[in-house]
């Protein structure tokens, strides 16, 4: 095999997302357009990978950074896609081989339908090979128009006859080209076109009028090769690979009641015999073990849940993690940096933030627990809320293994409650708790006897007067 060399255009304005965005940054199923075709060309393991950038040339840059094996060469202005792959001619001059040309909005390509283009390319010995599909809606793409069997040329939707928009083959935009003579063939190409664009289609004429040989593939799965070029097309896409990862969730073993409403992005685990209630969101690294069940309206970010975990309705988990057994929900917010352990459980309308709660302990209603550490066995109230905010610094609270907290307990950080201890309801706890101690702070009880039949009598002599 020949050198290889990845070019993905992604310099284009975007107009038709009616976006502030840049179009290769919108997300597919949680992930930047842009991610999608690099995974996809890396996969090729090529010598070099050159993004094009031009329209918020900036803010493209910014999100590629971090990925050292990425170059970037600016487009500017954005005179069309033959102009765009120009603009790599010094970033590849020193390289030999085979050029392939992805889009930056064609995000659902695989690396497989790449490598048949890239074998196809070089067994034929061609200058160029195009990547084609046959769709039942053409409108938008090029046209492979073919004589004799053979392409002779992509013509855009905008500059074909009606005869040529009848054509269901079209140009998915993804080509092999061989890198000798190819800088000089696009020199070559006019932007004499309705968009008065340098079109990187054009160069399939070129090639052929010189005597070039041009090959195609086509795509058995015209999915594959669907462009976005609006928030429409975006949804779709979407859609799609969601609906391949649905898929291969269901092949693994989990059970998915209602795919069409069920959002688990690309990078999510899930064991076997879990179970996925309708309209759930389960992003980014999420990892979920066996036999859990996930019940509808559930959002789950980043976190980490064991075997057997029952997640109830209407709950946002975020970079969390939730062992074995664990029960939360429902009405549940799990904020961040939450650790439940084993068996406990966290229910209805409770809060938690930087919190651990120990092995089998509980939290059942209306509370707000954060900056807190909770040991094993322990009881909290309903309504028990840990002041952790004074207004200036955050304080912890530790409550220790087999307490009890009291129904509607204010704990006044930092604030320790021992082993063992008591904490009776309505209790404001702003010094430590002993292990073992009974802590109140509320004074004591007075009846005032026969009050209520005083007042109406009070009432009756009011209204007579
Ligand atoms: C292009 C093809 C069309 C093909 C379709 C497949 C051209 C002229 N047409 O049309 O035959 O069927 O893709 O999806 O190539 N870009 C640049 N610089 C530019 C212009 C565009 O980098 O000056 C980038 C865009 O950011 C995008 C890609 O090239 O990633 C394709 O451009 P776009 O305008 O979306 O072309 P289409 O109209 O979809
Ligand atoms: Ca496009």
């Amino acid at each position: 095999m020949t050198d290889l060399h990845v070019v993905i255009l992604a310099a284009g304005k975007g107009t038709r997302m009616k976006s502030a965005w840049p179009k290769v940054l919108h997300r597919v199923a949680g992930t930047p357009m842009i991610e999608h075709v690099l995974a996809t060309a890396r996969a090729l393991r090529p010598r070099s990978i050159t993004v094009v950038v031009g329209h918020q040339s900036d803010v493209v840059q910014a999100a590629l950074s971090s990925q050292s094996d990425v170059k970037t060469v600016v487009q500017e202005p954005q005179l069309g896609t033959a102009h765009a792959l120009l603009m790599t001619e010094t970033a590849l001059c020193q390289a030999t081989g085979t050029v392939v040309l992805l889009s930056g909005d064609v995000p659902l390509l695989t690396s497989d339908t790449l490598k048949a283009l890239v074998d196809r390319h070089e067994s034929a010995g061609a200058a160029a090979t195009v990547i084609t599909a046959t769709v039942d809606e053409p409108t938008g793409y090029g046209r492979i128009v073919r004589s004799g069997g053979q392409i002779a040329r992509i013509v855009e939707e905008r500059d074909a006859s009606a005869a040529e928009r009848s054509i269901r083959e079209v140009n998915a935009g993804i080509y092999a080209f061989r890198l000798n003579g190819l800088f000089k063939t696009l020199r070559n190409i006019a932007a004499a076109n309705a968009q008065q664009e340098y079109y990187l289609p054009d160069i399939v004429a070129l090639c052929r009028t010189s005597g070039f040989p041009v090959e195609t593939v086509m795509v058995p799965n015209a999915d594959e090769t669907r462009g976005i070029n609006s928030r429409l097309e975006l949804a779709t896409v979407s859609g799609i690979v969601r609906q391949k990862k649905n898929a291969e969730l269901m092949a693994a073993g989990v059970t998915i009641e209602d795919p069409a409403t069920t959002y688990v992005d690309s990078d999510v685990e899930i064991g076997a015999d879990t179970i996925i209630r309708p309209g759930v969101s389960l992003e980014g690294r999420t990892t979920i073990g066996s036999a859990c069940e996930i019940h509808s309206g559930v959002r789950i970010v980043n976190s980490r849940l064991g075997n057997r975990v029952i997640i109830l309705n209407h709950c946002l988990i975020n970079n969390s993690t939730l062992a074995d057994d664990a029960r939360v929900g429902p009405f549940a917010h799990l904020r961040t940096d939450v650790a439940i352990a084993e068996r406990a459980k966290v229910g209805n309308f409770v809060e938690l933030k930087k919190t651990a709660l120990g092995a089998g302990s509980k939290s059942m209603h209306l509370s707000y627990l954060g900056d807190a550490t909770i040991g094993a066995g322990v009881n909290v109230g309903a309504g028990t809320i840990t002041c952790n905010y004074d207004g200036t610094v955050k304080s912890q609270t530790t409550i220790e293994d087999g307490a009890f907290i009291g129904s509607d307990t204010q704990l006044i950080a930092p604030v320790r409650v021992g082993k063992g201890a008591y904490v009776g309801s309505g209790t404001t706890i702003r010094e430590d708790v002993p292990p073992g101690a009974l802590a109140v702070s509320a004074g004591k009880q007075r009846n005032l006897e026969g009050w209520v039949d005083k007042r109406a009598g009070r009432k009756k002599n009011e209204t007579k007067g």
